[in-house]
């Protein structure tokens, strides 16, 4: 990859990718990667990569999406693997020499939606998972995935969507502004407190919000827009026995790289007492062994027209 000659070793991606997301704990890193394997599979499912061919990965993160094809597809498939975050292609990079990998691999420091450097109509298969949830024009980084595609390409996208927990954490803010100050409910205000650190909790600022402002419609007309035919799009949501066991790994997770933990938030926002309720209330919950989590997750695949 290209690079100046000062390196940051970390970056808000990087610190949430490998460490923020595991809350320090390794039974729940286990249980997160057994997770993310699957959304991983899912999405080369959607579009498997083939011998011979050239992939992109877009936001490759620490390469999980890429190593993977490279797995399925074996030494003959070249992946391109982009990023903003010059930390994690570094790390990526590490990750691809260990796995002796190299060779297949190019890394590129770039925006999803300005892939300077892959020439157009050059690669067969664009990849890309949870990175169009934190771009703000969805539309122009599809068109970029469009540009860099030989006629016949295809696209596979796994994207989380977070606009129910916005609008949860609107509805939660809409309940007490509606009521008077000397009714208002403790622990309602601090969970909202929570909810609102994570997600935006007005229409207005839901509106503005990449991470929240589509849902799985408006990715799919997002890439028509685009150009793309052959368009299909699934809504996975799974409720799921949480994977979230102790109090402690609840606090110290963050549910997106934009999203301070809890532990944070509560330092931060609560008072010591505010602190004790909000425990006493939520631990039982959070370490109840029957509690679920839900997670809603996207996947689009699509083809650039045939020559
Ligand atoms: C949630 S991580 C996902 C990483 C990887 N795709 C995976 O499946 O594990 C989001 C990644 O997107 C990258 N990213 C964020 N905004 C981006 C942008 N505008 N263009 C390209 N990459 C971006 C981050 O640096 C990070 O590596």
């Amino acid at each position: 990859m290209t690079s100046g000659t000062h390196i940051p070793t970390t970056d808000l991606w990087s610190q949430w990718l490998l460490y923020g997301r595991f809350a320090d704990d390794a039974q729940f890193r286990q249980a997160v990667r057994v997770m993310v394997d699957r959304y991983v599979e899912r999405l080369l499912n959607g579009a498997p990569p083939a011998p011979g061919q050239t992939v992109v990965d877009v936001g490759a993160g620490d390469g999980l999406v890429a190593f993977r094809a490279i797995e399925r597809a074996g030494p003959t498939l070249k992946v391109w693997l982009t990023d903003i975050s010059e930390p994690m292609l570094h790390h990526a990079e590490a990750q691809a020499v260990e796995r002796a990998v190299r060779n297949q691999c190019t890394f590129l420091q770039r925006p999803a939606d300005r892939l300077e450097g892959i020439a157009d109509a050059s690669v067969d298969l664009v990849v890309t998972r949870s990175v169009l949830a934190y771009v703000a024009d969805k539309t122009a980084a599809l068109r970029e995935f469009h540009r860099v595609l030989k006629p016949g390409g295809r696209i596979s996208v796994a994207e989380p969507v977070y606009q129910d927990d916005a609008l949860a954490a609107a509805a939660i803010r809409s309940s007490i502004d509606c009521t008077p100050p000397e009714h208002r409910n403790a622990l309602t205000t601090l969970v909202h407190r929570w909810k609102a650190a994570q997600y935006p909790d007005t229409e207005e600022k839901i509106l503005k919000s990449p991470i929240a402002n589509y849902s799985e419609r408006d990715m799919i007309r997002f890439a028509q827009v685009a150009g793309f035919t052959e368009l299909h799009l699934e809504l996975h949501i799974d409720i799921l026995p949480s994977i979230v066991r102790s109090w402690n790994v609840f606090i110290n997770s963050s549910p997106h790289p934009l999203a301070p933990p809890l532990s944070v938030i509560m330092t931060e926002q609560f008072a010591p007492e505010e602190r004790q309720l909000f425990e006493r209330s939520m631990r039982p919950i959070v370490e109840d062994p029957k509690a679920v989590s839900t997670d809603r997750m996207l996947y689009l695949t699509a083809r650039k027209q045939p020559a």
